[in-house]
Order: C-alpha cells, then sequence, then structure tokens
C-alpha cells in the first residue's frame, strides 16, 4: 500500500514538472517581438519614432525633412493622417532603395501601398539635398532597427 502511494506521489510530481517544462518552453520560444512594426501597418496612427545619433549630412537632412516632407510622413517619419510611416520595414532599402527616394521626390508617388491618395512631386530640392533626406531617413530607420547600416550608395 505505501509503496503503490510511493510511486503515485512520484508519477504525480512527475506531471507537475512536465507542466512547469511546457509552461516555460511555451513563455520563452515565444515570437518576435515585431509589435512595433505591427502598429505602424496597422493603420494610419503615428508612431513615435527614436532619434539616434544622426549624422552631418542627417541633421541637414533633418531640417529638410521637417520644411518639405514632415507634414505628411511626420517630424520623425512615423507617419501622420496625410502619409505614411517611412521608419517601417516596406521602406528599407532592399523594397525602396535610395534612387526610389529620389524618384518619390522628383516625380511623386501614386499611391499604391496605403490609402493616403497620392503623393505631389516636392519641388525646390537639390539632388544633393534630396540625399541629405535620404541620409536622415536611413539614420531613423538605423535607430530604429529597421536596418542593420545605411546603404552606401547614399554617402552620409
Ligand atoms: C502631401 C503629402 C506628402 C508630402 C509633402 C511628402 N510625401 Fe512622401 N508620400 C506621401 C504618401 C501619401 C505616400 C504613400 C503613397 C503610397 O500609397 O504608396 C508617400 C510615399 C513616399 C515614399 C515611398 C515611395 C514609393 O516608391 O513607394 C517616399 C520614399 C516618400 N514618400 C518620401 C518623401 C519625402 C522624402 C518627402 C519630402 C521631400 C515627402 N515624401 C513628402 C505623401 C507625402
Amino acid at each position: 500500500m505505501s509503496h503503490c502511494r510511493r510511486s503515485a506521489t512520484r508519477f504525480l510530481s512527475l506531471i507537475a514538472l512536465l507542466a512547469v517544462a511546457m509552461f516555460v518552453i511555451a513563455a520563452c520560444g515565444g515570437e518576435e517581438d515585431n509589435s512595433y512594426v505591427e502598429a505602424q501597418s496597422d493603420d494610419t496612427a503615428p508612431v513615435t519614432a527614436i532619434k539616434g545619433e544622426l549624422s552631418e549630412a542627417g541633421l541637414a537632412g533633418e531640417k529638410l525633412f521637417i520644411a518639405n516632407c514632415s507634414a505628411c510622413h511626420g517630424n520623425t517619419a512615423s507617419g501622420t493622417s496625410l502619409g505614411p510611416p517611412l521608419v517601417h520595414q516596406i521602406y528599407e532599402p532592399g523594397h525602396h532603395s535610395n534612387a526610389s527616394f529620389v524618384i518619390a521626390v522628383a516625380r511623386g508617388v501614386r499611391s499604391h501601398h496605403w490609402d493616403f491618395g497620392n503623393m505631389p512631386a516636392v519641388e525646390g530640392l537639390t539632388i544633393d539635398e534630396i540625399h541629405q533626406v535620404i541620409c536622415y531617413v536611413r539614420e531613423l530607420q538605423l535607430a530604429n532597427d529597421i536596418i542593420d547600416e545605411v546603404p552606401t550608395s547614399t554617402p552620409c
């Protein structure tokens, strides 16, 4: 009888151990935290982007961005009700190269990713200034873990 009770206890503690182990695995083996990106792609709500260190070109680009782009894209390119966040996975260099930024500014953009409508061409920026703006956006993407390094096609 006592032998029987002992093995029952052993069996029960084994079950308890298994339950704990499964709980720990479920809690630790969770998915990557991409809530930042999800929050942005959800809707048009502006999400604050962190501003990291800016190069000289990035600092010049920040001023130009605020004067020419932030009315729609937000001061830190995190989006407004008029335009999408550029600090966003879909605007990383593999999807939208620096050249596509130049084209967007020069020719405007026909709405295709979002429901904000078209982006008009932005006049009055020299090519050097556009590259400074790109530096600002890429350095924001860097600070917010969208990219690991600023693409060398735009020297910042
Ligand atoms: C009047 C509002 C407005 C202004 C000002 C504006 N944008 Fe945009 N921009 C948009 C909208 C809206 C889209 C999204 C279009 C779509 O649905 O894909 C967009 C998309 C873009 C894209 C993505 C291009 C692509 O190929 O999909 C880039 C890059 C961009 N903007 C950069 C800029 C820069 C840089 C400036 C300032 C020099 C600027 N925008 C100013 C509204 C604006």
